[in-house]
């Protein structure tokens, strides 16, 4: 009978656990489940008789996959797949897949939650700003970029957006203004939104250059991955600016100086949680469960990344 593993450290919502069993029993297969595992070893050892595993940021090594004696997939539910050796999958004949889309409006919404809370001083009673008029540069335009440029031109926003990868045309349908460079962005925005994806192209490419070129009252909302922002030009560029603020879904790791230095200028969640909703934890988990069905009984492949 074939296996689907759910190695979540970080678990799904149970409505979404119930989805994925609910899709695996329809197949026919046999579900297991292994949440806040506490090492390596307990993924190593769940993972052994396994042909399928469904995860969220978990780490896949090599060590992981090599213990996978009858893996065929992993799917990521979820947009960024940093976590997983791609590499090592590839060599052992192993598909893996994301789920576009799935999470990206929790992801979004977070964004803009976090902004207003920054703007009105953590709601501390004193007088803060407003997001109407504001410009907001959206540093890469896919699925999450284009939900939180659609929830910014709510808010009254202007909407800036620069990708190498997507038309013009499209931004502007959209609603979003495209611009040719980040460069261009970061100069002309007070707010940047960050939707970059972490590689080894991005990591540490949010740098002093772009940062300190922001306008006065500078905000950096991150809700991608913390690797891809400099944190020594970040906290070059907090020290010389009163202004600047640092908004991130998951604390960089100099998160202790900044506390300590930039009282009232950052906020950091305790854990990643831009995806963590019922909601897309339904949508990510399900479409994991419906990739894995539709990669083994048709070897579909249409979210494979490797
Ligand atoms: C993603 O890449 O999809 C998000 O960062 C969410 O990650 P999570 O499933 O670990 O919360």
């Amino acid at each position: 009978m074939t296996k689907v593993l759910i190695a979540t450290v970080k678990p799904f919502a149970s409505n979404a656990v119930n989805g994925i069993r609910e899709v695996c029993e329809k197949a026919g297969y046999e579900m297991a489940l292994l949440e806040k595992y506490g090492s390596e070893d307990d993924l190593i050892k769940a993972v052994a008789d396994a042909n399928a595993v469904i995860i969220r940021s978990d780490n896949i090594t090599k060590e992981v996959i090599d213990a996978g004696n009858n893996l065929k997939i992993i799917v990521r539910a979820g947009a960024g797949y940093d976590n997983v050796d791609l590499q090592a999958a590839t060599a052992k004949g192993v598909v893996v897949m994301n789920t576009p889309g799935q999470n990206s409006n929790a992801v979004a919404e977070l964004a803009l939650g976090m902004m207003v809370y920054m703007a009105r001083n953590g709601y501390n009673g004193s007088a803060g700003t407003e997001l109407r008029g504001k410009k907001i540069g959206i540093h890469a335009f896919g699925h999450v970029g284009q939900l939180v440029g659609k929830i910014a031109n709510g808010f009254g926003m202007k909407v800036y957006a620069f990708d190498p990868f997507i038309a013009d045309e499209k931004i502007r349908d959209f609603g979003a203004t495209p611009v040719n460079s980040a460069e261009e962005l970061y100069k002309e925005c007070q707010y940047i939104s960050l939707h970059i994806p972490a590689n080894e192209k991005t990591k540490g490419s949010i740098n002093y250059a772009l940062l300190s070129s922001m306008p006065e009252g500078a905000t950096l909302v991150n809700t991608a991955r913390k690797e891809v922002i400099n944190e020594e030009d970040l906290k070059k560029v907090m020290r010389e600016r009163g202004d600047f603020k640092y908004i991130s879904d998951i604390a960089p790791d100099c998160a202790p100086e900044i506390e300590s230095n930039f009282s009232g200028r950052f906020f950091f969640t305790p854990k990643k949680m831009g995806a963590q909703t019922a909601e897309a934890n339904n949508n990510a988990g399900i479409a994991a469960a419906e990739q894995i069905v539709g990669f083994i009984e048709k070897n579909d492949i249409t979210f494979k990344v490797n």
